[in-house]
């Protein structure tokens, strides 16, 4: 199912035989580097997806984590998406954006955060977004701040020292 679509990109719902696109992504220590949990086994990439295609958090339905698609290839390039957590008592919903390496500074991660921002705003009538990012990803802070995410505070999260970048809805 698709879910969004930008000049460039096509973001669908993940599916099983995704197994080996996303696997090729995440088995890789570039990409995985600000990842806490650093790269995953192909076990670990079916488990994730397994979550995402079973439909994610059963309380938060229409987030998750979706398949990247280039429009002009039809080639998996990534995965993006929104995903739901609770910091510090407080409901949260974070943009998520990993992108294969040979698409990165293209504009396409921006791209994708502009699309995920509207579309958690305007069609899920979310009020704020965040980002938590790895403070030495320069690549990830300076997506989220061309975004309009700003630097709230350093937190930390699933044993992650990270800094949270915020956004609120634009006033309606
Ligand atoms: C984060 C990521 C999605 C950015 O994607 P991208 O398509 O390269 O980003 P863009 O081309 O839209 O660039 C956005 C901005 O970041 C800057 N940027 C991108 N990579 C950078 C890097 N390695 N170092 C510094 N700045 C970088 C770009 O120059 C651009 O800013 P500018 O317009 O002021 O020059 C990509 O690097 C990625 O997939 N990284 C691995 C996964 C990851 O760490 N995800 C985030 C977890 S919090």
């Amino acid at each position: 199912m698709k879910i969004l679509e930008t000049r460039r990109l096509i973001l669908r719902t993940l599916r099983p035989d995704d197994l080996d696109d996303l696997f090729a992504l995440y088995r890789d220590p570039e990409i995985r580097r600000y990842f806490p949990d650093g790269t995953l086994t192909r076990e670990q990439t079916r488990e994730e997806l397994d979550w995402f295609v079973g439909g994610g958090d059963p309380d938060h339905p229409r987030l998750g984590l979706w398949a990247t698609l280039d429009k002009e290839t039809g080639r998996f390039i990534g995965r993006c998406g929104l995903i739901p957590w609770g910091i510090d008592g407080r409901d949260e919903v974070e943009v998520a954006y990993l992108l294969a390496k040979d698409h990165w500074r293209q504009g396409l991660g921006g791209e994708i955060t502009q699309a995920l921002l509207h579309y958690g705003f305007k069609e899920l009538g979310l009020s704020r977004l965040i980002a938590l990012i790895d403070p030495e990803n320069q690549a990830s802070i300076r997506t989220a701040e061309k975004a309009g995410l700003r630097f709230e505070r350093r937190i930390e999260h699933e044993g992650m020292r990270c800094s949270l970048y915020a956004i609120a809805t634009p006033v309606r």
